[in-house]
């Protein structure tokens, strides 16, 4: 694919979505059943008769699960192609004849106008990556119906923030051999760190999420663009964009982020004025 240094153009990114795919060939009952459990705990319930989009929709796990949890319609739009062709596979295979359509789109091409207004925006583990956070945070808020919520995650802002920047652009750059190195390297320090509770943390990662461990080192390693942002700043900027914090959960962590960021997830309402 041909490189681009324009950090909102799809071909400077990491390749997310051939990731998904790869990871979507484990999708089994169970992890849709652990996608529908998270997406009830930020949904706060059910999400019966309302209009759902999902930005970003990766792997179109949580597009599912949200039709699973009763939504009217769901839109699913991701900027790359192969992640919108494995939410499209995902989404026949378990929710044929349900009201859902899946789009090529950019966040930043967005408008109220042509897509009309949803009673949940749902973006987990995106904003961060388009390659201007803010201004697609901006353009996810304003897509929200007033008293509709907007349910998203980013990655904690750490003091190492810097270095997996740099880390991130290279890897994303570099072969698949070389990718697979540096994998293999970070597994073997991470398992170091974790000693006996390593093995365990594997085989339970499906409950975070419905997810893979070795998709999500992948995931992590090479997800560029990055940006990552304060629990504070999230409630300064929603508050700007005339939204109130419904619940949040910011996960303990460490400062330094030495083995990465980790994403605080949030529900914010919008507004409702006279
Ligand atoms: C880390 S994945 C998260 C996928 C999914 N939301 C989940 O929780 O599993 C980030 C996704 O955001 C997509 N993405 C990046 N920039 C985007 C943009 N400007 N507009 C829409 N999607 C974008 C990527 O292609 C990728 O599929």
């Amino acid at each position: 694919m041909a490189k681009s240094s324009d950090l909102l153009d799809q071909k400077s990114h990491f390749a997310f979505g051939r990731n998904w795919a790869s990871y979507a060939k484990l999708v089994t009952d169970s992890q849709v059943e652990e996608a529908v459990s998270s997406l009830t705990r930020l949904a706060g319930g059910e999400l019966t008769g309302k209009r759902f989009l999902d930005i970003g929709c990766g792997s179109g796990l949580h597009a599912l699960a949200a039709l699973r949890l009763g939504a009217r319609e769901v839109v699913a739009l991701d900027i790359d192609a192969d992640s919108v062709a494995t939410t499209r596979q995902l989404l026949q295979a378990h929710a044929a004849g349900e009201h859902w359509s899946v789009k090529e789109a950019s966040v930043f091409s967005l408008q109220p106008d042509a897509l009309g207004h949803f009673d949940v925006v749902y973006s987990w583990g995106v904003l961060h990556h388009t390659g201007d956070m803010y201004r697609a945070l901006n353009v996810a808020a304003s897509l929200v119906r007033p008293g509709g919520e907007f349910i998203f995650a980013l990655y904690r802002r750490t003091k190492l923030c810097w270095v997996w920047k740099i880390e991130k652009r290279w890897y994303a750059g570099v072969g698949r051999t070389a990718q697979s190195w540096i994998r293999g390297a970070y597994i073997r320090l991470f398992s170091l760190m974790m000693r006996r509770d390593f093995k365990s943390y594997v085989a339970n990662y499906g409950q975070i999420r419905g997810m893979d461990f070795y998709h999500d080192v992948h995931d992590w390693l090479g997800g560029w663009p990055y940006e990552s942002i304060s629990p504070q700043e999230v409630e300064q900027l929603m508050r700007q964009l005339g939204m109130r914090e419904v619940r949040s959960f910011i996960h303990p962590r460490k400062e330094l982020g030495l083995f990465g960021s980790g994403c605080d997830e949030f529900v914010y309402e919008k507004v409702v004025t006279p």
